[in-house]
């Protein structure tokens, strides 16, 4: 531990279970020195881990829809209240798509399921931001980081509408990054992450087989949730305090590669394969 978050106040959104990306972003906090408070929906509270997280980490949970201003004001009001004061970090780790779910590919989405991955994907990343400009909640040289996937950039096969949601939040970060920036000192970013195996990860178009492949794609490897977590400690340390409006690649790689060895030995035994199907 490197004591990076010690007397830091915190708000980490969407730790689910012990695989979320946000789980893990929680107890490298706590390690790190940090004070925080968790928020996720009712639903996921009741269903999920989080209150375990809660005692582990001292944290207090504070149930909210992120796509509920008035939650979202009780979340910033209800922290700094317990934790006695402004915010130094935010986490918004939130994604999901009713349409990925309930299988309508992208060529024949629901329009009502497309609102709600934007709300909830996207846009609940700005309600976040509006409402802690509004209440003054983040002080200055705070940090916010939002969870991205290099989707927003590239087409890759299967992953839906959550490309545009995530195009979106990379544009949010931008926008609210500057006057953010230029009114408070405060940084706003977002990390895109390797695939991960998580309950939002498992929604992703054969998951295993993306993992397989980015794996082999990326110099590096995977990326995978606690090394992500890690990259969030630095972003929300003092270490890192002219970094904003930035999509940080956090993948192994990845996102600059085009064709690798490692990717192409398994590809030309595909292609040895097919040639013997074909007789
Ligand atoms: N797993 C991956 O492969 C991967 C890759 C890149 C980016 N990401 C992003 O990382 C973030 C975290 O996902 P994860 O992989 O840890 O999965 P996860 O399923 O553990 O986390 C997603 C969270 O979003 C929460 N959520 C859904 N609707 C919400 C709402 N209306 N209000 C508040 N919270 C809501 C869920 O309860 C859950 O806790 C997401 O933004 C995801 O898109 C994931």
């Amino acid at each position: 531990m490197y004591n990076l978050l010690k007397g830091k106040r915190g708000i980490i959104f969407g730790a689910l279970d012990d695989m979320s990306i946000a789980w893990k972003v929680a107890e490298k906090a706590y390690d790190e020195g940090a004070i925080f408070t968790l928020s996720n929906t009712p639903t996921a509270i009741r269903f999920g881990q989080i209150d375990e997280l809660g005692k582990k980490t001292k944290a207090e949970v504070i149930a909210a829809d992120a796509t509920s201003v008035k939650d979202l004001e009780n979340v910033f009001k209800r922290s700094m209240e317990v934790l006695g004061g402004k915010i130094d970090f935010v986490l918004h780790s939130i994604g999901m798509s009713l349409n990925v779910r309930k299988k309508r590919v992208y060529s024949d989405l629901d329009y009502n399921f497309l609102d709600k991955t934007l709300d909830i994907s996207a846009i609940s990343f700005h309600k976040m931001l509006q409402v802690a400009y509004k209440l003054d909640a983040i002080s200055e040289w705070g940090s916010v980081v939002a969870l991205s996937y290099v989707a927003a950039q590239r087409t890759l096969y299967g992953y839906n509408d959550m490309a545009d949601a995530k195009a979106l939040l990379e544009s949010i970060a931008r926008s609210f990054g500057y006057i953010y920036g230029r009114e408070k000192k405060i940084r706003v970013n977002t990390i895109s992450q390797s695939p991960t195996m998580t309950t939002a990860g498992s929604g992703i178009k054969d998951l295993t087989g993306l993992m397989d492949f980015t794996e082999r794609m990326s110099p590096l490897g995977n990326a995978d949730a606690e090394e992500c977590a890690n990259y969030c400690m630095v972003m929300f340390s003092d270490l890192t305090k002219k970094v904003t409006m930035q999509n940080l690649f956090h993948d192994g790689g990845f996102s600059n590669m085009g064709m690798s060895m490692k990717a192409m030995s398994q590809y030309n035994k595909s292609l040895e394969s097919d040639a013997s199907l074909g007789d």
